[in-house]
């Protein structure tokens, strides 16, 4: 494998001979020679290359070098007379691999990112995309790094499930049934024992009930997996398909499960901020200039903690006039949401023990018999981060949640054997990772934030 232009820049001196690999982004002509900016994903810095006439390829193929092109260049690394870089590269060889004709759609001018989703296939070319996924890389390692650095254990929870984490129904099914020849029961109802796994199966909204298998026996597990939500939401928040990271903890209750929360989040804002300063500082600059000082704020401030009965109070002070009026008992929308942590706090705020009503079965329920015992991750611009909770670890009670839920407790039966064999006081949480990616690149829509998205009416790439 050949170096990279970040790797290469880090360590070369003018006088240095290199040879570099990568996409023409511009092509300037200027008489004798061309100047063309070359980048090759390594860093939103590409480095200039000043190719001279007298190369034996010039006419033939530098002068008609269009945008997209890729080549491989040799020379000599020069002080740069152009503002902004320290070195540009003397061509002494050119080879051209791949022309990229004039209908190459990213010609150098301002594209929507809606028409970039268009050709998700090649956005990744464009610096804001390419800065994406960088920090979406950087953060993911991240994610395991400050799991394994504390003793937790990665665990790979099945993708495809036959029970609802969130009981809520929105899941996409997965069948192998011919759906213009189902196999028919004597009551004509389609006969899923004949299916391929004997009974209904679905794309997983989340890893949890099995992550808590696992961590009443290693004692602290994490997930970081794709999970899928059949849910017709179009929003700028929402995918049908999006990563999420969940730890479970044993021997832990709703305080620990904040800590955690923060520590985490504190954590990562920290990594990037460390890590990603150039692609961050572009974001800062170019797609939202509030993306490092939020950051920076996420990183050094404490998170504010409120109970979600007094977070109706301040939503109900009449400061702010919402769309959606707010009553105890309420889920709570995005714009009070953003209230909270943009207006009140400005910065995040955890909202904790939630109406049992407008949460799921599995949370543990409080003394008051009303509320429960859930937390909510706040963050500026986007609302809610992180879900999580301590679990209800008494089997009878969980049970009787069940069946308020409208859950049958048969098909859960390995989950309430957790409280039947060893249970413990647990929690957990889930990130969402593209609302992560959110907050530290300032793009809008999360359909941005993930390479190939998929959401109501696409699945295009
Ligand atoms: O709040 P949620 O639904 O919680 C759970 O799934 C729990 N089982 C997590 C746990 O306790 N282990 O989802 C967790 C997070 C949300 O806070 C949000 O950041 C993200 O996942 N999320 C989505 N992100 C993108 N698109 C969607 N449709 C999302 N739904 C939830
Ligand atoms: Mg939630």
């Amino acid at each position: 494998m050949e170096k990279q232009i970040k790797e290469l820049l880090s360590v070369s001196k003018v006088g240095d001979v290199i040879k570099i690999n990568g996409w023409v982004r511009t092509r300037r002509d200027a008489g004798q020679f061309s100047f063309v900016q070359i980048n090759d994903g390594s860093s939103i810095d590409g480095l200039q290359v000043v190719v001279p006439g007298e190369l034996e390829n010039y006419k033939s193929e530098i002068a008609h070098l269009t945008t997209g092109s890729s080549l491989t260049v040799e020379g000599q690394l020069v002080e740069s007379l152009g503002k902004g870089q320290a070195f540009e590269l003397q061509a002494r060889k050119v080879v051209v691999h791949g022309n990229a004709p004039a209908d190459y759609p990213l010609q150098k001018k301002r594209h929507t990112f809606e028409f970039l989703r268009e050709i998700a296939h090649l956005r990744a070319r464009t610096n804001s995309l390419g800065a994406v996924a960088r920090v979406r890389s950087s953060l993911s390692y991240a994610v395991h790094k400050f799991y394994t650095e504390r003793g937790f254990f990665n665990v790979h929870t099945p993708i495809i499930t036959t029970s609802d984490c969130e009981g809520a129904g929105a899941m996409f099914r997965v069948t192998t049934i011919d759906p213009e020849n189902p196999p028919k029961t004597e009551d004509q109802k389609i006969d899923y024992r004949k299916d391929f796994f004997g009974k209904p199966a679905s794309l997983t909204v989340s890893g949890q009930l099995e992550g808590e298998a696992y961590a009443l026996a290693l004692g602290r597990i994490y997930t970081f997996g794709p999970t899928f939500r059949a849910e017709n939401s179009n929003t700028p928040r929402h995918l049908a398909e999006f990563w999420m990271i969940e730890p479970e903890v044993a021997f832990c209750d709703l305080n620990g499960v904040m800590d955690l929360a923060e520590e985490f989040v504190r954590y990562l804002a920290n990594y990037v901020l460390e890590n990603n300063r150039d692609d961050l500082e572009f974001f800062d600059k170019r797609i939202d200039n509030t993306v490092l000082s939020t950051l920076e704020n996420i990183a050094s401030e404490p998170f504010a903690r409120i109970s979600y009965t007094e977070a109706i109070e301040l939503l109900q002070s009449g400061k702010e006039k919402f769309e959606f009026p707010t009553s105890w008992g309420c889920d709570l929308q995005t714009e009070h949401e953003r209230y909270l942590t943009e207006k009140v706090y400005k910065k995040p705020v955890i909202v904790y023990d939630y109406p049992k009503e407008i949460k799921a079965f599995y949370m543990k329920l409080n003394e008051d018999g009303k509320t429960v015992r859930a937390m909510d991750v706040l963050v500026p611009r986007i609302g809610e981060l992180i879900g999580g909770s301590e679990r209800e670890e008494n089997h009878d009670l969980l049970v009787e949640r069940m069946r308020q839920s409208g859950l049958d407790e048969k098909d859960y039966w390995w989950y309430l054997d957790l409280r039947k064999f060893g249970s413990a006081p647990h929690g957990g949480f889930g990130l969402g990772f593209e609302r992560l990616l959110l907050l530290s690149t300032g793009m809008q829509n999360i359909r941005e934030v993930i390479p190939f998205p998929r959401f109501p009416g696409s699945a295009e790439f």
